[in-house]
């Protein structure tokens, strides 16, 4: 196969960041670079630092220099930042910060959360099987408005006092867009969206749902419901399977998320893509920043006992939204697939008295058999 030009080669920016997150990332590599082998493409890495590590080195969980590398890059595959180490941190410098920054500065509008429970998995969810089966969700969380950004926030002492003001704004140009990113996705999926807010209370969320009204005009293959937050999170845990396309908040989106995370029975499992307006390196395709679901989880750090699914799967996600290269995706979520219904499991999904497979025999079956599939 020829290979590609080096001129040409998407430029994809790592970002190992805390905690188990280099050691996930690492398997995210092996899984793009068996790509590389099975399919003839030519990948750019990157190695850069953001979160505790850039705070440890520089002073700052994330300098202009990372932020303009990114410009230059098709794409940004990120593992997890934060750690207890960091706990004392001014809030302005804690790791997470970093992350915000991040979102903000390349304008990272619409996180993508896809939630679907393989069949191999279902005996693992804590949910009953008949309740989980079937699951097969994307979550559209807004990523760069709401009570995360908005101003005023801040704290201070009063006469009556401690006092601490955060603040809830939406323009209507920030919820257009994720709205039409939402139904557009809901279009080529079943054609079911359900808006998430909190009408019944919040002035953001009337707009809210008044802007997703009117984008519905233009989408007459997508049905649009309304469903209140509060419900939601009852939903997903009742009837989680009836759900297509969910578009919400940024805050209500965090939350309803990591509940989300319980269906397959591992957060570990669940990869996510916070897309740009940017164009990335194929047609159609969008600058991405794609990192797993999970956190940094200090307490297994090093121990090479991560499951590291979630971010190949983001790797996956990123052949496909920045890149355009939809086999390849597809390649890399069919080992995913393949090995955890053959068994081999990290920690966090060992059938009771198996032996569990290490972070890297996770990431080496699934990179052989990216290779040997696409061989066979
Ligand atoms: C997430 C995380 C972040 C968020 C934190 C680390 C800032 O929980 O990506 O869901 O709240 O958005
Ligand atoms: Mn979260």
């Amino acid at each position: 196969m020829p290979l590609q030009d080096e001129g040409v080669m998407p430029k994809i920016v790592l970002f190992p960041g805390d905690g188990v997150g280099p050691e996930v990332v690492a398997e995210a590599v092996k899984a793009l670079q068996a790509v590389e082998r099975a399919f003839g493409d030519r990948f750019a890495f990157e190695t850069l630092a953001i979160g505790g590590e850039a705070l440890d080195r520089y002073g700052v969980p994330l300098r202009p220099e990372e932020i303009a590398a990114c410009r230059r890059a098709d794409a940004a595959l990120l593992g997890a930042v934060g750690g207890p180490k960091w706990d004392r941190v001014e809030p302005p410098l804690r790791p997470e910060r970093g992350l915000l920054q991040i979102r903000q500065a390349l304008g990272l509008f619409a996180n993508l959360r896809p939630v679907s429970v393989m069949p191999a998995l279902v005996p693992e969810s804590p949910l009953k099987p008949e309740i989980v089966a079937g699951v097969d969700l994307l979550v559209v969380r807004e990523l760069t408005g709401g009570i995360y950004f908005g101003k005023p926030s801040r704290r201070w002492t009063s006469a009556r006092g401690r006092a601490a003001v955060d603040t809830l704004r939406y323009r209507e140009d920030e919820i257009a867009r994720v709205g039409r990113l939402a139904f557009g996705l809901a279009r080529a999926r079943r054609g079911r969206l359900a808006s998430v807010d909190k009408s019944n209370v919040l002035q953001s969320s009337r707009l809210w749902r008044e802007i997703m009204d009117e984008l519905s005009a233009g989408y007459p293959e997508v049905e649009l419901e309304h469903v209140l937050v509060d419900a939601m999170a009852m939903h997903l845990i009742k009837s989680p399977a009836r759900f297509d396309v969910i578009v919400t908040e940024n805050m209500f989106g965090d939350i309803l998320t990591d509940e989300a995370s319980v269906l397959p029975g591992s957060i570990g499992v669940l990869p996510s893509a916070s897309l740009s307006a940017r164009g990335g390196a194929g047609e159609g395709t969008r600058f991405g920043l794609y990192e797993p679901i999970h956190g940094s989880a200090p307490d297994i750090a090093g121990e090479g006992k991560a499951n590291p699914a979630g971010t190949i799967l983001s790797a996956a996600m990123l052949l496909r939204w920045s890149l355009g290269k939809e086999e390849q995706a597809a390649a890399i979520e069919r080992a995913v697939a393949s090995v955890i219904a053959d068994g081999v499991r990290t920690a966090d999904l060992a059938p009771r008295g198996a032996a569990a497979a290490s972070t890297t025999a996770f990431g080496d079956e699934v990179a052989r058999r990216v290779v040997s599939e696409a061989n066979g």
